[in-house]
């Protein structure tokens, strides 16, 4: 059973199929956008080891030649570096525009393997293949695509559109545990930013996503996923309403710059820990009940994830550097912070102009160090 789900961009529009077994068709699937036979199948180590050969039989079922280029596992991959190797892979395979790339793999896959389709002889099409809950809910829909710098994460990067998403439920089985949590830290970001019926429905039925039941992790990705793709679909280029979709992201990156974007704080634990501060930001700010942000705050730490400064690694924290990261954010303009803010659970807003003082004392409240 598969759910597909229509991105509408125009001549760039595609599906999002989210279901079991969709390793097992990827030839079938990934045929029509083929011009040629061969699609280069960009991978890390771990996801390869696991999953590589069921892709490649499926990819070789249909006569599709499968060429692995398999990278280091991490967000260290995702640099000037990893990119400049992942090039060089593709221009020695002789992959031409009429190839393909399948992205396979997480976040840094995904953005990784769908830069390198973007400027690869001026860009060729790509297909996402997404192995973690956090890249099947969020960052394989909507065509971002980046590397990182010393400056910051996504500092370098493109709008480039996959043909076509598989969103395979079942690789999610071999998803560590806390992989898993740092997800569902963006599954929850979409009922609380806008589906209050979603957050109830993840209230109650969080723990069955988490343990993978089928029926709960089914509706619950293809739920993000169909707001994602509506969002997407009208505002491509993040000139307004996508901006909703990096709630806690403003927190959450400050967070993960100043504990070195490691495994000590993954992406989506900075996130969950994020959107906690965004509703009490925000609750604070006399702009959304503190019953609301309590509530928030209580769906995301029942997923055993962060809601406090105090349960980062790393506390206590700078409050002026955690708000220098956040003028360097490229969501700032001229200086003024740009925060997703929220006036209740499913309805979160884009504040421009925050003042970094109220950040900056909120933060101090918060157990930052002044
Ligand atoms: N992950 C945020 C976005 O795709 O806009």
């Amino acid at each position: 059973m598969s759910r597909t789900i229509p991105v509408g961009l125009g001549a760039r529009a595609y599906e999002v199929v989210v279901g079991a077994g969709l390793l097992e068709d990827a030839g079938a699937r990934l045929k029509p956008f083929l011009k040629t036979r061969r699609a280069a199948v960009v991978s890390d180590e771990t996801v390869w080891a696991l999953h590589g050969a069921r892709l490649s039989a499926a990819l070789e079922r249909e006569g599709v030649q499968a060429l692995p280029v398999v990278v280091p596992p991490g967000e260290q991959t995702k640099s000037f570096e990893g990119l400049a190797d992942l090039s060089d892979r593709l221009l020695a395979l002789e992959l031409d525009r009429g190839d393909l790339v399948v992205a396979f793999g997480g976040g840094v896959v995904g953005d990784l393997a769908g830069f390198a389709a973007a400027i690869y002889k001026r860009g060729i099409d790509f297909v996402q293949v997404p192995t973690t809950l956090l890249a099947q809910v969020d960052s394989s829909v909507g065509g971002k695509t980046a590397i990182d710098t010393p400056r910051g994460k996504n500092l370098v990067g493109a709008f480039h559109q996959p043909r076509l998403v598989l969103a395979d439920l079942d690789v999610l089985a071999t998803l560590a545990e806390r992989e898993m949590r740092a997800g569902y830290a963006e599954v929850i970001k979409y009922g609380l930013l806008g589906d209050f019926g979603f957050f109830e429905w993840l209230e109650a039925n969080g723990p069955k996503v988490l343990a993978r039941e089928p029926d709960a992790l089914s509706r619950a990705v293809a739920r993000c996923v169909e707001m994602k793709a509506e969002i997407v679909a009208h505002d491509e280029k993040e000139q307004g309403r996508r901006a909703l979709l990096n709630l806690g992201h403003t927190f959450g990156h400050a967070l993960e710059a100043e504990t070195g974007y490691g495994a000590a704080l993954l992406h989506g634990e900075a996130v969950a820990a994020g959107q906690a501060l965004a509703f009490r930001f925000s609750a604070a700010q006399g702009l959304c009940p503190a019953q609301d942000a309590r509530r928030a705050a209580a769906a995301i730490a029942a997923a055993g994830l962060p809601t406090t400064l105090a349960e980062v690694p790393g506390h206590p924290f700078s409050a002026e550097r955690l708000v220098r990261h956040m003028a360097q954010d490229k969501k700032a303009e001229a200086g003024r912070l740009t925060f997703i803010l929220a006036r209740g659970i499913g309805d979160a807003f884009v504040a421009k102009a925050v003042d970094q003082a109220a950040v900056r004392d909120f933060l101090i409240a918060e157990g930052a160090q002044p």
